[in-house]
């Protein structure tokens, strides 16, 4: 029994008798949530919290008292009854943070984006696997019950997918080690995966400093996947309108993915146009047929999005099951991240996000390479 966690299999009830113990790494504004979650769930308990600001430990304190508390991630790897660990600091933590619990054995829940290098996940990815342990990472949205009744939609084979799009924007919060692109955009990108059970093979994205610090505030990144199929997201702080949405448009529907919609989360519009598989009129002329219905607004599950990926995080700990947002569902975003890095710095070009070999960085001296450009 690794950790003291139950063997594979076993049951819910019996799990109920031994809840997991759970220590969450960094205690602010999200990582509450967490503390929260697993102290409702039955099947795991909050046996530590580390927090390295003394004032949110405070808050900690207030609100969950019988939890241990500590500034130091050795105290957490010192408790006997800590068998699983949720990483939720600051995204340039993540790596450091992470390696050393999954160093220690401890199943890991890493909030998103998973490290801020594909090296690093790959690293984390490996560590994970020679202990035998769970490493999943925190893409929230596939949890959402809207979500998954769009995937419903888009995986009937009634109409081919013909793009995707997705805005992110609000006011703030502004975050001090990463842009809104890596804190917002692993959202979009993770759903869009998901969506399409497929990873994009090209990116090309532009970014603005329109607040002037050093780090880009808005973002509009466009991806190519699979099948021709394109998908956008557009992403900001710097925005007073506050917008979750996700659009599938398929050959006969578009389906409308509204988080803020608290009544009608989801809604398809059975219209769309498509090409008729006829002789063409003429040369260069097609037939297209358009396709006009019902607007449905299907009924969706009243489930909240992180005690449902909690949830998941103790199952797969307890069975040893692949989480659906797994290590390597964290690594393929942040693959995709390193792509729009080097898109934008080459002012929206299109890169290919597998190979980074075919990509010239504009800071390699003049005489190697005089501009961005794919080889
Ligand atoms: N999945 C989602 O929907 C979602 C939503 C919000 C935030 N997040 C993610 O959660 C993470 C945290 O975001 P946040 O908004 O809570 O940020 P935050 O700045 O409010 O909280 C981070 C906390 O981590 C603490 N910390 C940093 N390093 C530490 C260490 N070594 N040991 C102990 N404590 C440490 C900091 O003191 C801080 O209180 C980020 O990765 C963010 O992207 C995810």
């Amino acid at each position: 029994m690794m950790n003291g966690v139950l063997p594979l299999g076993a049951n819910q009830s019996s799990a109920n008798s031994n809840p997991t113990g759970i220590a969450v790494i960094g205690c602010g504004y999200w990582g509450m949530n967490y503390v929260r979650i697993f102290n409702e769930l039955t099947e795991s308990r909050v046996a530590a919290v580390c927090e390295q600001s003394p004032e949110r430990l405070k808050e900690v304190a207030r609100r969950f008292p019988n939890v241990y508390l500590t500034t130091q991630i050795d105290d957490v790897l010192s408790q006997p009854d800590v068998h699983a660990v949720v990483v939720c600091t600051e995204a340039s933590s993540h790596y450091n943070v992470a390696r050393r619990l999954l160093s220690a054995g401890k199943h890991l829940l890493v909030e998103k984006p998973l490290t801020t290098t594909s090296r690093d996940a790959e690293n984390l990815i490996e560590l994970a696997d020679s202990h035998s342990v769970t490493l999943m990472v925190g893409h929230t949205f596939i949890f959402n019950a809207g979500i998954r009744k769009v995937k419903e939609y888009v995986k009937q084979d009634t109409g081919r997918v013909y793009y995707l799009y997705a805005r992110r924007t609000n006011l703030g919060p502004i975050r001090r080690d990463v842009n809104a692109l890596w804190d917002l955009a692993p959202h979009d990108i993770a759903i869009f995966n998901y969506l399409l059970d497929a990873t994009p093979e090209w990116v090309s994205a532009v970014g603005g400093k329109v607040l002037g610090n050093s780090r880009d505030d808005v973002g509009f990144v466009s991806l190519g996947y699979p099948g021709n199929v394109l998908a956008h997201v557009h992403v900001s702080w710097a925005d007073p309108d506050k917008a979750r949405e996700v659009v599938v448009v398929k050959s006969d529907r578009r389906i409308l993915f509204n988080d803020l919609n608290g009544v009608e989360q989801v809604r398809v519009f059975e219209k769309g146009v498509s090409c008729v598989e006829e002789e063409p009129l003429n040369y260069g002329e097609f037939r297209f047929q358009i396709r006009d219905g019902d607007i449905i607004s299907p009924r969706i599950e009243a489930a909240e999005p992180l005690k449902s990926q909690c949830r998941h995080f103790l199952e797969c700990v307890r069975t040893g099951k692949r989480p659906v947002s797994s290590g390597v569902a964290g690594r393929d975003v942040v693959r995709v991240l390193e792509g729009i890095n080097r898109s934008m710095e080459c002012k929206g070009l299109q890169v290919s996000v597998e190979d980074k070999a075919d990509y010239v960085h504009p800071n390699v001296e003049a005489a190697e390479a005089p501009e961005c450009s794919l080889r």
